[in-house]
């Protein structure tokens, strides 16, 4: 099984979370083919390669980053072929989230779904039973804060990476079994 983490980070902790999600799912499925790549550096090919793939973004004016948001414009052209139908989706943002309600980071986190969800993909939620939820989860996959309550930025704090470590070793689990790898 071979998984694709692909974020946009400029400060580090999309980077981190990314690391951990991939770190977990190493965890969970020690056979499988685990890599992470940055939105920049990411090609369709690379997606159409993948079985399991993760998407994750800084909130950025309560959406996505724009460069997260030029790769999955491009998937356009996957998505006249039904490429990535059938495969397995999970998601991660991190936010400043100042605020009672997050700055935006769930419809960012919904707006990942919609995109794997118009291409006919398997999208894996969060489980509230996980490691860490209450700290950095939503039903929609891990919601990582990252600012103090001035709005400063203080970066992913450690139960923020259980978070994505344990969201990271849940998708692959699900998707060896969805996708029939674990028989
Ligand atoms: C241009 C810009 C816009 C931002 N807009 C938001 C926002 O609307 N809501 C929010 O919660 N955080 C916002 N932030 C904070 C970032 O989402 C947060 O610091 C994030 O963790 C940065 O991730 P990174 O270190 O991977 O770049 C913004 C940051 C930048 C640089």
């Amino acid at each position: 099984m071979r998984i694709l983490i692909v974020y946009h980070s400029d400060y580090g902790s999309t980077e981190k979370m990314a690391q951990a999600i991939a770190a977990g799912a190493s965890a969970s499925q020690p056979n499988c083919h685990i890599s992470t790549k940055q939105a920049a550096e990411t090609g369709l090919d690379d997606l159409q390669q993948a079985d399991v793939i993760f998407f994750g973004t800084p909130v950025h004016m309560g959406s996505m980053a724009w460069q997260m948001k030029k790769l999955v414009d491009e998937t356009s052209k996957l998505w006249m072929e039904n490429v990535l139908e059938g495969k397995v989706g999970g998601v991660f943002a991190t936010g400043g989230g100042l605020g009672s309600a997050g700055g935006g980071i769930e419809q960012t986190l919904i707006s990942l779904h919609s995109n794997f969800l118009e291409h006919g993909m398997i999208v894996v939620g969060f489980p509230k039973s996980l490691p860490s939820y209450a700290d950095a989860g939503l039903q929609w996959g891990v919601a990582a804060r990252t600012s103090n309550h001035e709005g400063m930025p203080q970066g992913i704090n450690e139960s923020a990476l259980v978070a994505a470590r344990s969201y990271g070793a849940h998708v692959a689990a699900m998707a060896a079994h969805i996708l029939g790898f674990d028989l």
